[in-house]
């Protein structure tokens, strides 16, 4: 079977064509990044328009390039939520049209399932169950995952998410919008240990996060302290290490707790090259193993939505979004 996936949650066009048996047939993405640089964040009217003009041409860009004709497909995988309420109507409205036109079945599919079960378009690919770890620039968790739609969140973020924090940070740093990579470019110029920075609720006991403490103590520095370039490669690469330690950390405790030997990393902050490192090493010495999306399916795409669909279109699973990811649903 053939999906179409349509990803539109916030600013970048993504659409990919999945073959149940072949795998992944071809994949397209705009991201919308130069539209909102200027404005320091995503512009969600700008946001919602650039889909409106990018979507129909990527949807024939990714069907050309699978060598598909548009009768072909069995169904279209559609982002519905969590994301910005204008942006994932112009997905909604396109994927609902098309299905409606072309009489194939449509799969809402959350915004988090398509992250979540993004490495396993890589191989070696995990086996069910596992942990993931989702770091994403709206969302910080961790989840047990058993199959497909069935996940249990055993801990998040109580404030800032991830990849938030990265951004937030690496604007009172001075960099551009989205900041996360730039910040982890910028930590490679730092020395060790010139600045040691907090790592918020370190030992509460739980599988929760905080981050919003550890961006506070970065201005608070700022504030104090008279900031030249080396100080800001410092302050980076501090606040890095902070952030990797963290997740880590409540990571091998969540792989510890349910007995989990398989880690997944998901989302935007899973491209973190400390991240991924530290987490390799870490996880090869408890005898685990840890799993991370290709580099250009860590942030949004259309490959992991397409995926989803696939996954649920065989599961014979075509509406339903998991109750535990408690999402925003279009209707
Ligand atoms: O998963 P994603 O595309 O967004 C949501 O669904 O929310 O992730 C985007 C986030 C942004 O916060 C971005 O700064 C962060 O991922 N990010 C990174 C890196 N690349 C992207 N954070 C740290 N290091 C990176 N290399
Ligand atoms: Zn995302």
């Amino acid at each position: 079977m053939i999906v179409l996936g349509i990803e539109t949650s916030c600013d970048e066009t993504g659409i990919a064509v999945y073959h149940t048996e072949n795998g992944l047939l071809s994949h397209t993405l705009f991201s919308q990044i130069e539209i909102h640089n200027e404005y320091g964040g995503v512009v969600p009217e700008l946001a919602s328009r650039d889909h409106i003009r990018r979507t129909i041409p990527l949807i024939k860009k990714a069907l050309q390039n699978a060598h598909i004709d548009l009768h072909e497909i069995d169904a279209i995988a559609f982002t519905q939520g969590p994301g910005l309420a204008g942006a994932l109507l112009v997905g909604a409205s396109i994927a609902n049209a098309m299905a409606f036109a072309l009489k194939i079945p449509v799969l809402n599919i959350h915004h988090l399932e398509g992250h979540l079960l993004s490495p396993l378009l890589s191989k070696p690919a995990p086996c069910f169950p596992f942990l993931a770890l989702l770091v994403s620039g709206g969302h910080t968790q961790l989840i047990k995952v058993k199959g497909i739609g069935q996940y249990t969140l055993l801990g998040e973020t109580v404030d800032d998410a991830a990849g938030e924090a990265f951004d937030k940070t690496a604007k009172l740093l001075g960099l551009d919008y989205p900041g996360g990579k730039a910040l982890a470019e910028l930590a490679t110029k730092g020395r060790p240990s010139c600045f040691k920075l907090p790592r918020p609720m370190r030992h509460s006991g739980d599988f929760n996060f905080s981050f919003s403490g550890l961006k506070t103590a970065v201005l608070t520095l700022i504030k104090n302290h008279e900031i030249n370039d080396q100080m800001r490669a410092d302050i980076a690469l501090a606040f890095q290490e902070a952030a990797v330690d963290i997740l880590t950390e409540k990571s091998l405790a969540a792989l510890a707790r349910t007995g989990l030997t398989q880690l997944v990393i998901a989302g935007g902050v899973g491209a973190n090259i400390a991240l991924r490192s530290r987490l390799l090493q870490e996880t090869s010495r408890i005898g685990a193993t840890v799993f991370f999306p290709e580099f250009q399916f860590c942030t949004d795409n259309g490959a992991m939505i397409a995926f989803a669909g696939a996954m649920r279109l065989l599961k014979q699973d075509t509406v339903r979004c998991p109750e535990t990811m408690n999402c925003f649903t279009v209707k």
